[in-house]
């Protein structure tokens, strides 16, 4: 697998006061077992090629954000490996969880520094919200009283932050039937919030491995690569797309203006089977 993309990228070169430099990595999916493969490739060794690649950008971004199912059976084993790959980027990391994961086992592991498992954070005039979309044992999502009371009483408490909202599910349809099947299945009182408070920049998500970035109802929605296997965009039927793994990298600038990217390595996992019917 290739890693080595001349890093050409001007994201993160002449950055203004102020700016908050962030990397979202996303979806790794890995196993207890080290060698066990998904659809045909070694999610751990993707994964760490991805960090390979994003410590060539940016070394130590100000925050990371790891955005669910990054382990794919919710194993101890898993997610400590996770958290040594995560802590080496020695910046604080903020963990939310996906439908493979198992909060509570997930937190044993990932809420302890320079890792977190929190609701909220706010760091020079941007406020991040970390919503928990999962429902246990199923692969939907939805956003429980809890949650868009935390979101509420959040946005309210810190109305003149830019506010990034972060979670595992897409809040709205990316036109994949069968992933759409698994997306949030209450969107309305989020966007119903999301409409009152005008401090909302985005909402960022994982959970689709394609590249997504719209605006609905008046609010950009981001969805991120994942770092092993990529799915076909607009395809009604599963398909495992031909792209490589990637992150997303970020700046949350001092205006409210979001700078960001997907960056992704140059070469297909060995391995990986296209023609997959499922995984
Ligand atoms: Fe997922």
């Amino acid at each position: 697998m290739g890693t080595e993309p001349t890093n050409d990228s001007k994201l993160f070169d002449d950055l203004p006061d102020g700016a908050i430099t962030l990397l979202q990595l996303s979806d790794s999916h890995i196993y207890a077992d080290q060698d066990r493969c998904l659809v045909g490739i070694n999610t751990q060794d993707s994964l760490d090629q991805v960090i390979a690649l994003a410590r060539q950008q940016l070394s130590t971004p100000d925050l990371l954000l790891a955005t669910g199912d990054l382990v794919h059976d919710a194993s101890a084993a898993g997610y400590q490996r996770i958290a040594e790959r995560l802590s080496a980027f020695g910046c604080p990391v903020y963990c939310l969880p996906g439908n493979h994961d198992v909060p509570k086992v997930m937190q044993e592991h990932l809420n302890r520094p320079p890792l977190y498992c929190l609701p909220s954070l706010q760091r020079g005039n941007w406020s991040i919200i970390f919503l928990d979309s999962t429902i246990p044992g199923k692969p939907g999502g939805h956003l429980d009283d809890a949650q868009l009371e935390l979101l509420s009483e959040t946005l309210n408490r810190h109305p003149k932050h830019h506010t990034l909202i972060t979670m595992h599910h897409h809040p709205v349809p990316v036109g994949s039937a069968w992933m759409d099947t698994m997306a949030l299945v209450n969107p309305e009182p989020l966007f119903h919030l999301l409409e009152q408070h005008s401090q909302v920049r985005a909402v960022l998500f994982g959970h689709i491995h394609q590249e997504f970035d719209t605006k609905h109802r008046g609010i950009r929605l981001i969805g991120t690569p994942s770092t092993c296997i990529q799915f076909i965009a607009g395809q009604d039927k599963f398909g495992i797309d031909s792209k490589p793994p990637g992150y997303r990298a970020m700046v949350l600038l001092e205006s409210g203006e979001i700078r960001t990217e997907v960056r992704l390595l140059q070469a297909l996992p060995l391995g990986l089977d296209l023609s997959s019917g499922g995984y």
